[in-house]
């Protein structure tokens, strides 16, 4: 059985391109494989960030993963942090990844260039990465490019732990889309489209309102010529123009290239603007009523919180037992359970007069 796992940081604002390159394949997914999908908020401490905000992006991003149309009684839809297998996994897996590989990280370089200093964590967050992946036997990893290098380092991590240690972990593979993986800026077609972008003018927001989202489409850089073509070597900008449109219609981005070849730029935008409302408006009413009912999420996401950890403590307690560590009493494990679900842990003395009364 294929198992999919993937994961969203609740950093800034999810766009288009995030729909593209993934929240559109777990749709699909959830009804070919076992799907476990994360809002990883633990990856979102490695930049600065405001603590006053992240509990909500991340309900948010949970909520965007409904909207969207994942069904938490078909996949296992949860919060990260809700699930501290993932951080211990992830130390586990520290003492099998080298700092050389985690230094050659494209994102890594790019994410601290500029910056003074970066966290440990930064530097560190493929292997959480890895971590999340390898913790549910996950054989598919639906992402977009830009994440291509950090599940390989998985696949790397992975086999060099089965080879140290013995077999533990299912070597997992990327699965990429070959259209709309990499969504590019509206108003510059040589960067990718990104959450944390300091200009809000190059990507559509899933929230953003209709009249927005009509502005900055109408608004985008194009290539020079007329002709509306698929063909991103020499027209970058159109080609990942109608990426996105094909990823928001449904349709063959042959088939749009076909009905707009010679319609000029402007009435191709305009069609554009107007898939791009159809598709977003309804996700934007979902996720507005999800909010709206705080409760109603926190459940869904709590009962994420425990399929998933059901799925993810086997394989931690292997990847354990095989690095020799002392198996771990049960007492600490209910422990640890009862203080994750906000309950006091029961003192020696309660737990002395439980025993003698039964
Ligand atoms: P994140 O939160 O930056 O992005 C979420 C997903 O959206 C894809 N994506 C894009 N696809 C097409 N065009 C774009 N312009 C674009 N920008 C982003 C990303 O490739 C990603 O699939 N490290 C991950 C989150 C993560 C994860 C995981 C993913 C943590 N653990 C385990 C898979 C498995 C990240 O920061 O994605």
């Amino acid at each position: 059985m294929m198992r999919v796992f993937s994961g969203i940081q609740p950093t800034g604002t999810l766009h288009v391109g995030n729909y593209s390159g993934a929240l559109r394949q777990f749709v699909r997914l959830q009804h070919e494989a076992e799907c476990v999908f994360c809002v990883v908020d633990l990856h979102a401490l490695t930049l600065p960030h405001d603590p006053s905000r992240l509990a909500h992006d991340s309900r948010s991003v949970a909520a965007l993963y409904l909207a969207c149309g994942i069904d938490p009684e078909r996949a296992v839809l949860f919060i990260q942090s809700h699930v501290p297998a993932h951080s211990e996994l992830a130390w586990l897996l520290n003492c099998t990844a080298q700092t050389g590989e985690l230094g050659r990280m494209t994102q890594y370089k790019d994410k601290g260039r500029g910056r003074q200093s970066v966290s440990v964590g930064l530097f560190d967050y493929p292997v959480l990465m890895a971590a999340d992946i390898l913790l549910y036997g996950t054989t598919h990893v639906p992402v977009g490019d830009d994440q291509r290098q950090h599940v390989e380092l998985t696949r790397d991590l992975a086999e060099r732990f089965n080879r140290r240690y013995g077999e533990v972990f299912v070597v997992p593979q990327a699965m990429i889309p070959p259209v709309g993986a990499r969504i590019m800026a509206l108003d510059n077609p040589a960067a990718k489209m990104s959450k944390s972008a300091d200009s809000d003018a190059g990507r559509i927001a899933l929230l953003d309102p209709p009249d927005r989202i009509r502005q900055k489409v109408m608004r985008a850089v194009t290539d020079s010529g007329t002709e509306v073509r698929y063909d991103p070597a020499e027209k970058p900008a159109v080609s990942s123009l109608l990426a996105l449109f094909a990823a928001l219609s449904d349709e063959p981005v042959e088939a749009i290239a076909a009905r707009y070849r010679t319609a000029g730029y402007g009435a191709f935008k305009r069609a554009l603007a107007e898939a791009a409302v159809e598709r977003l408006a309804p996700i934007r009413e979902r996720h507005d009523a999800l909010m709206a009912d705080p409760a109603g999420l926190d459940r869904i996401l709590r009962r994420g919180a425990e399929r998933a950890e059901a799925l993810a403590l086997p394989r931690l307690r292997a990847a354990r037992d095989r690095l020799g560590l002392m198996p771990r009493p049960a007492a600490t494990a209910e422990r640890l359970a009862a203080a994750q679900s906000g309950e006091a842990a029961p003192s020696a003395a309660a737990q002395g007069a439980a025993a003698r009364r039964t």
